[in-house]
């Protein structure tokens, strides 16, 4: 399948720098257990942590619910141990896509169950057009429209994690398309249109 270019390199590096300044702001010298949830977030974790000040543990979690070849998601996955660590800790919770919102509210959900000293949420990507459960990321990279992307981490049917910018997967001229990807969240002067 086609792809159309959609983040670049240098613009995702951008806004790494600026997520690793804005949690450095938020936390000060406070510790932070960084929770990554796998396997979409890996790329973005090992970047995003290393622009981090703070002494930083990392714990990750797995969640899938997009199955085979589908580009809509199924019945969501969540494997995740040792949550109870998590307890009185200051936790963030590390996703690539904010999409239905359906991973990041149960996950949520179990962290919060195990009673850390805070919770917030990072997501490199948001599609709020798409938002069916009502969560919102306290860090967002940029807000995209409802296109499927691949690429820096995601995928599709376990292929393109491993390109360095992100690309929507779909033939110009369809309607999943990027034509007019939607500036970022305020602040973010990044230009999204395809280069
Ligand atoms: P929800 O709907 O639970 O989705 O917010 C979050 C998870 O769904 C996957 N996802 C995508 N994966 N391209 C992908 O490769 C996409 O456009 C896309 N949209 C959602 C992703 O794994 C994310 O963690």
């Amino acid at each position: 399948m086609p792809r159309t270019p959609l983040i670049s390199q240098a613009q995702i590096r951008t806004a790494v720098v600026r997520l690793g300044a804005e949690i450095n702001e938020r936390y000060g010298a406070h510790e932070l257990t960084v929770v990554s949830v796998l396997h979409g977030a890996l790329v973005f974790t090992a970047d995003l942590i290393r622009r981090l000040d703070m002494p930083v543990r990392l714990h990750t979690v797995s969640a899938r619910s997009y199955h085979a070849q589908a580009t809509a998601p199924g019945e969501l996955q969540v494997q995740a141990d040792g949550l109870a660590e998590l307890r009185d800790r200051h936790v963030l919770l590390v996703d690539d896509i904010l999409d239905t919102g359906r991973t990041l509210a149960h996950l949520s959900t179990l962290i919060r169950a195990a009673s850390p000293a805070s919770l917030r949420l990072v997501a490199l990507l948001d599609k709020p057009s798409r938002r069916s459960t009502p969560v919102q990321a306290d860090f967002v990279g940029f807000e995209i429209p409802d296109v499927f992307v691949v690429g820096y981490g995601l995928d599709h049917d376990g292929r393109f994690r491993n390109l360095p910018d992100i690309s929507v997967l779909a033939p110009a001229g369809t309607p999943g398309h990027a034509d007019a990807p939607r500036p970022g969240p305020p602040g973010d002067t990044l230009d999204l249109r395809p280069e």
